[in-house]
């Protein structure tokens, strides 16, 4: 039933998860100094550390990433600001058990500095998306989305904070649905049973 969690940063999203009471059995970061390691290390959470600067390929780190996650034999491993790109080999080994948060409305602005390039291109809505994993970085099969107002004055900053909090509701949503059995994967599309939102609008500011 558990899940791993791989951080590279701060760990909010991962925090938000622990704190929405999903059953997360390790968090693994490829970044010894990562503050987010330490905030589960104080909520009791095994956390491990994978360098990948340690590592001459790609290949290499991601088979030592991925021999250090089976150690716990998870569910479902969590992407969430894992600043890494993966292997076609590790995304293949996690097949339909790999998800990951971006924060943008894909497949609007994949890569980095999503919200800055949402403001230059004058989107009037931006948000968040949570996807299974595949070997083209920030594609696959959407599990849920959620967006927000772009306001008049809105900086990089500004807009991240406002997206960051939707963030926080809504992977600990997607990955209970998929703890549940919930999610129905169709082709390229996932549905969720029942009458869950699986897009949420929030017009707070
Ligand atoms: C989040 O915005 C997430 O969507 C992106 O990286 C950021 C990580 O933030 N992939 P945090 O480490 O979860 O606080």
């Amino acid at each position: 039933m558990s899940v791993v969690v791989l951080i590279s940063g701060r760990g909010s999203n991962m925090q938000a998860l622990l704190e929405a009471g999903i059953p997360v059995s390790a968090v693994i970061s490829n970044i010894a100094g990562a503050a987010g390691l330490a905030v589960a290390a104080r909520r009791g959470v095994a956390t491990g550390v994978v360098e990948h600067r340690r590592f001459a390929t790609r290949e290499a780190f991601d088979a030592a990433l991925a021999a250090e996650i089976d150690r716990h034999a998870p569910r479902l491993v969590a992407l969430a600001g894992f600043l890494r790109v993966l292997t076609p080999a590790f995304v293949a080994h996690y097949a339909g058990r790999l998800v990951n948060i971006h924060p943008s409305l894909l497949p609007e602005f994949p890569g980095l500095d999503t919200h800055g390039r949402a403001l230059a291109a004058g989107v009037k809505r931006h948000g968040c998306t949570v996807h299974f994993v595949t070997a083209e970085l920030d594609h696959g099969p959407i599990i849920a989305q959620a967006s927000v107002p772009v306001l008049p004055g809105d900086t990089p900053a500004t807009l991240a904070a406002r997206v960051l909090q939707q963030e926080h509701q809504l992977y600990p949503r997607a990955i209970r649905w998929f703890l549940d059995d919930e999610l129905v994967i169709e082709g390229d599309k996932v549905r969720v049973k029942g009458n869950h939102a699986q897009m949420v609008a929030s017009d707070r500011a």
